[in-house]
């Protein structure tokens, strides 16, 4: 039995003691107290009860950002086909992919990389596309870019998007004027050569830059800093990196990694004690293992299945010890925290043809890690302003997948669809006494919860069942009437592919009144979000 709840962490834990409210949830977990089922068959007993007295800071919308790199068919393929394409497009961007990211209303992406950014010059990318150099992706000597989608190409789709641009400036291998050069061809409304070139290259007004990545993993494929002189370079580079300020543009401190990047503790240390002229500071963190073979995407065992969801939830205490660091350097909790690159990673798909670097077909195991993990970002609203999933097409844990004219919407599409409401809403904590789904020696709550009043002011929950063979009866405190919508399927590894692209959907889903409190019949494997009323 495990008690799942945000009152318990200090991070965003309002008052000092539970309190009443606290003690009004332990006394409902007792009276509801939850049994253990009599066999395998039966239902487990799970109770939760959601403090509506204990609002917490608002889950900013840019946690449900994407991130998309130059990276296998990421971009080519998966968004830009060119104009000239049989395939449907709108000036260039497939028109299947743009409806459908249109539909999730992602808020902000970051582009162009990634360890592509690192290499990328921005001056490739501008100017008539038939005369854009191709360049070998130094990340990938098998493969060239062609430099059609520029940055002309990357903002323009943000605004066909409606989402805000998350620019990756080149710390590696690129001085910091250029990176500010770029900036100013970006941004600049004025009579500077840049500026008029940018109005000469078919962009008129300026663009706004939002966000501004100053490198990426400058641990690694960014250069293989030590973290006092990434410190150094970051502060350096931050502070050459300008754009209007009336655009109020916010720099991000390339920060640490847990895999591959040393010691991700002495770097988070080194970028808050000499944090430059930089307003966020980035973390990345893959359910990857280390040391040992990643899953396959596909055709993986219970296991597998059990070992990937516990990957997925260790960034919960990950993200508590970089807070708990930045804490010590800004009590304030005015530096952002942006995840800006999350997400399973797996062996390459069987199947993935040449060039197809980090191409992994996606199941519902994906659906899950993606509900655990915006679950945990909505525990970490003080200080985890943004996050990028990795990546939006085609590439790692994608929400959407391409083969030629045809695509298909992934499990993790259908999550990011499902928890829409969550953007923006003010969360409350959830208080959850569950069984233990265990195998093996990995064990973890089988219920989680997230709830939030969203800006439409319904009260939204959202239960996940981590359990692919026992199904859950979830009591709660709640009353009114909840509908919504539930994502299951028969097995932990079905997917959605252009054979059956609708293997995994959402379908209705409600919760049912007993003695007066809303109940939720959770099957095995699967995640429910319901709005009450
Ligand atoms: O997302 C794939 C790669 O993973 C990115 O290029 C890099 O930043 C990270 O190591």
């Amino acid at each position: 039995m495990t008690m799942v709840s945000p009152l318990r962490r200090p991070k965003n834990r309002p008052g000092k003691g539970l309190g009443w409210a606290g003690m009004f949830a332990v006394a409902m977990l007792a009276l509801l107290a939850p049994a253990m089922p009599a066999s395998s068959q039966e239902a487990a007993r799970v109770s939760a009860v959601i403090n509506l007295d204990k609002p917490g800071t608002k889950i900013d919308r840019n946690i449900y950002g994407q991130f998309a790199e130059h990276l296998g068919r990421g971009i080519y393929e998966g968004i830009w086909v060119g104009p000239g394409s049989r395939i449907p497009n709108v000036r260039g961007y497939r028109k299947d992919v743009l409806d459908a990211l249109r539909k999730i209303h992602v808020p902000v992406v970051r582009w162009p990389g990634g360890c592509f950014s690192e290499v990328y010059d921005w001056r490739d990318g501008i100017g008539p596309r038939s005369r854009r150099p191709v360049r070998t992706r130094m990340n990938w000597d098998d493969v060239t870019d062609s430099n059609q989608f520029g940055t002309h190409e990357f903002l323009d789709f943000m605004e066909l998007l409606g989402a805000d641009a998350y620019v990756s400036g080149n710390v590696g291998s690129m001085s910091p004027r250029d990176m500010q050069l770029w900036l100013e061809y970006m941004t600049a409304d004025n009579d500077s050569t840049l500026a008029k070139e940018r109005r000469k290259n078919g962009r008129a007004k300026p663009w706004t830059i939002k966000y501004f990545g100053i490198g990426n993993e400058t641990w690694g494929c960014g250069g293989n800093m030590l973290p006092a002189y990434a410190a150094d370079v970051n502060a350096r580079y931050s502070a050459f990196v300008k754009a209007p300020g009336s655009m109020g543009m916010i720099r991000v401190a390339s920060g640490a990694s847990v895999q591959g990047g040393g010691d991700y503790e002495a770097f988070t240390e080194a970028m808050m004690k000499h944090p430059g002229e930089t307003e966020a500071l980035s973390f990345h963190y893959y359910a990857m293992p280390m040391g040992r073979p990643k899953s396959e995407a596909t055709g993986f065992s219970e296991a597998e299945w059990a070992d990937v969801l516990d990957l997925a939830r260790k960034m919960d205490p990950l993200l508590s010890q970089v807070e708990a660091i930045m804490d010590k350097y800004d009590a304030g909790r005015k530096m952002a925290l942006f995840v800006d690159e999350w997400g399973a990673w797996y062996k390459l798909d069987r199947n993935a043809g040449p060039g197809e670097h980090h191409f992994q077909q996606n199941t519902l195991r994906d659906a899950m890690v993606a509900a655990l993990t915006l679950d945990i970002f909505h525990r970490h609203t003080d200080r985890v302003k943004m996050a990028n999933i990795a990546q939006m097409v085609n590439v790692l844990q994608a929400m959407i997948l391409t083969q030629g004219d045809r695509m298909v919407l992934t499990p993790t599409y259908h999550v990011f669809d499902l928890y829409q409401p969550f953007m923006d809403a003010t969360p409350y904590p959830a208080l959850v006494a569950t069984p233990d789904y265990v195998n093996g020696a990995i064990r973890m709550p089988m219920i989680d919860m997230s709830a939030a009043r969203g800006k439409d002011g319904g009260l939204y929950v959202a239960i996940v069942n981590t359990d692919p063979g026992k199904p859950a009866r979830v009591d709660t405190n709640l009353t009114g009437r909840a509908s919504g919508q539930i994502l299951t399927a028969p097995a932990m590894d079905t997917a959605n592919t252009m054979a059956a692209p609708e293997a995994v959907r959402p379908q209705p889903f409600s919760g049912r009144q007993e003695g007066g409190r809303l109940v939720f019949d959770m099957p095995s494997k699967s995640i429910a979000v319901v709005r009450i009323d």
